[in-house]
């Protein structure tokens, strides 16, 4: 493993990743390639601009000239791909683009990979993908029920993978990672969201009656996950990857109106999110048991410090809260809220 294309890697966990594996593998080459759609951010690269093995490339991962020329030029050997469309509420608007770059994209990344002796490609999926729980743990054996256009998404990608394993003999793995949190995160997400607008004392729109269930997984641990899968995963091998801390999203949102020592009447019941996944939880005994990885943060303390991390870096979201982010918060709030009750 030499030089790694990291697709996605402008977004909220890639550019963790890259801001990780420069430092930690001074011999790799990480090269990016991302889009910089309306998540994707330069801002989240700047810690790595000056790296000598970090180098940015601006496309598309369905534009298959483009990774053509990046994998070519770059000589790589090993992909990681983050990209995707990966925002629920924006698929149930608009499905088109998560088949463009969930789906398209990742078949054009396997499709180059396969023809140009890339020796590994690792995916990083979600545990969206195995659809809702009552009771229990998913487990990596058990069937896809995905839910929403997004999950769904996700779910068509796998498969697409598994052909290739299966098909072209191509070295694939995969993690399943649970919700992430942590800095530079798209205020879109819940945490994110509810921890800016609460500083500027807006309303809060908790879906349903805020009882669905997450697991919440520290952005350190699930790139940790992935760099542990990406040198040690088995052809074909699939890891769940959760942080080991289910909350009720009403927990979660009380958590951060503590942590800011805002009042709880910032909370606005509205109407729920349609096809609204209730529980998501999974094992992740498989993934303790053959690649030695637990999660090593609490949900107290990596909460306690990602508020605090959005407090201080004011000049990293406030930019973004405009324009389009208007438009999808107008689309996507604003009668809800008018309807909604404290
Ligand atoms: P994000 O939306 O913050 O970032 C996605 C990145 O992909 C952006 O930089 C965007 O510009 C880029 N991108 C989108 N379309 C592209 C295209 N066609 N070509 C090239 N680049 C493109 O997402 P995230 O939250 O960082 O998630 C990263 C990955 O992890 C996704 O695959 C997501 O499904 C998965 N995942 C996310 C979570 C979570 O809680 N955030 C949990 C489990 C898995
Ligand atoms: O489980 C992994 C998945 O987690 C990832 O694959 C996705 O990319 C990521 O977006 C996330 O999906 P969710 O739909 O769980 O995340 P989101 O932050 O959108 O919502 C979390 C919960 O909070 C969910 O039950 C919906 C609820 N919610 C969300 C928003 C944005 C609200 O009640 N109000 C909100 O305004």
């Amino acid at each position: 493993m030499k030089n790694i294309l990291v697709t996605g890697g402008a977004g909220f966990i890639g550019s963790n990743f890259v801001r990780r594996m420069t430092e930690k593998y001074p011999d790799y080459n990480i090269i990016v390639l991302d889009k910089l759609t309306y998540a994707g951010n330069l801002d989240n690269l700047l810690p790595v601009h000056d790296a000598p093995n970090y180098t940015f490339e601006r496309g598309d991962i369905a534009h298959r000239a483009t990774v053509e020329r990046v994998i070519a030029e770059h000589q790589i050997d090993t992909v990681v791909n983050f990209a995707a469309e990966s925002h629920v509420d924006r698929s149930i608007l608009a499905p088109d683009a998560f088949i463009h770059t969930d789906v398209v994209g990742l078949y054009i990344l396997l499709d180059v990979a396969r023809h140009t002796g890339v020796e590994r490609v690792h995916h990083v999926s979600t545990d969206e993908v195995y659809g809702s729980i009552e009771e229990g743990f998913f487990r990596e054996g058990d069937p896809l029920e995905p839910n929403s256009p997004y999950a769904a998404s996700k779910a068509g990608a796998e498969m697409m993978l598994r052909a290739y394993q299966v098909t072209y003999g191509l070295h694939t793995s995969v993690t399943r990672g649970s919700n992430t949190f942590g800095p530079y995160q798209y205020p879109e997400k819940i945490a994110p969201f509810f921890i800016t607008e609460a500083i500027d004392d807006r309303p809060l729109p908790l879906y349903g009656d805020g009882m669905q269930v997450r697991d919440w997984l520290y952005v350190d641990d699930h790139c940790d996950a992935i760099d542990v899968a990406l040198h040690q995963a088995a052809p074909g091998a699939i890891y769940n990857v959760g942080g080991e801390h289910e909350l009720h999203n009403i927990e979660v949102t009380r958590f951060i109106l503590q942590a800011l020592d805002k009042p709880e009447s910032l909370i606005r019941y509205v109407e729920d999110r349609p096809g609204h996944d209730r529980r998501y939880a999974l094992t992740n005994d498989k993934i303790r048991a053959e690649l030695g990885w637990t999660p090593q943060h609490t949900f107290e303390s990596a909460m306690a410090d990602t508020v605090r991390w959005y407090q201080a870096n004011e000049w990293w979201w406030r930019k973004i809260k405009t324009g389009e982010y208007l438009e999808f918060y107008k689309a996507q709030y604003a009668q809800r809220l008018a309807e909604a009750s404290e």
